[in-house]
């Protein structure tokens, strides 16, 4: 079995449907870049995956255990991470303070969260000369990299970041990408909601998303080289 299962997912929003039978797959280790226009449902999915929303019908199963019916600490118990789109950082607080705050359910275990500070900084030498600067005074780039710092946090197994390059450029995204992939490399699990494709350089698997249900599902070459997907379902010309 998959360490991350997807089976025929149905949910939405109030009697709004947004995935519809919505199934997939994730290995251990791998890196899934999921792309898709907007609406097609990427961020419901992973607020499923998450336990922020729970399915209609189907299942999610992390790990061999199926967990679309328990609460969201249970899955940040079992490892899984969501960085929200939009950076949500806290921008009153410092670098480091924000840091803290993704490790809020650990804090007390001090030689720990130390340990996963240094990690998180390691990974991001622009946050640890920034440490003690206001969230809210960094760039857009150094945000986005703080959210993801902060979800390192708490050391998840499956690290899911919604719109990692959301209006970054081109430099700053390869930039943001090829430290995701050394945080695979590492061994987390990664799964990146994408609307640029640039992200599948990095991708094992790469899905494609369409109203609410998974129309692609292969390289990342694959989908490049079709001038077809990329204008049916990712905007790009063709
Ligand atoms: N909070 C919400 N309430 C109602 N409908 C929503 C909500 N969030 C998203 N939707 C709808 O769900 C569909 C999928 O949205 P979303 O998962 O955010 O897509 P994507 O992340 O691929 O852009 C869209 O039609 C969107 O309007
Ligand atoms: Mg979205």
């Amino acid at each position: 079995m998959a360490f991350l299962e997807l089976k025929n997912v149905r949910g939405g929003y109030g009697s709004l449907p947004v995935l519809h039978d919505l199934s997939f797959e994730v290995e251990e280790g791998q890196t899934a870049v999921i792309l898709g226009l907007n609406g097609a449902g990427k961020t419901t999915t992973l607020l499923h995956i998450a336990g922020l929303m729970k399915p209609w019908s189907g299942s999610v199963t992390f790990d061999g255990t199926e967990i679309h019916d328990k609460d969201v600490p249970k899955h940040v118990e079992s490892g899984i991470v969501l960085v929200p789109e939009g950076r949500r950082v806290f921008p009153a607080l410092t670098v480091l303070k924000n840091l803290r705050m993704g490790a809020w359910t650990k804090r007390r275990k001090t030689a720990f969260v130390k340990e996963r500070l240094d990690l998180a900084l390691r990974y991001f030498p622009r946050l640890e000369e920034r440490k003690d600067q206001l969230a809210g005074t960094l760039s857009g780039g150094e945000q986005q990299m703080l959210a993801i710092a902060r979800g390192l946090m708490t050391e998840p197994r499956l690290l899911m970041i919604d719109e990692a390059s959301l209006g970054l450029s081109p430099v700053l995204s390869q930039t943001v990408f090829s430290i995701v992939k050394q945080i695979n490399e590492d061994g987390v699990t990664v799964i990146l909601v994408e609307q640029n494709t640039g992200a599948v350089k990095i991708a094992d698997t790469t899905l494609v998303m369409e109203k609410g249900g998974i129309v692609f599902s292969g390289t990342g070459q694959e989908v490049l080289e079709s001038a077809e997907m990329r204008e049916a379902y990712l905007g790009a010309p063709a």
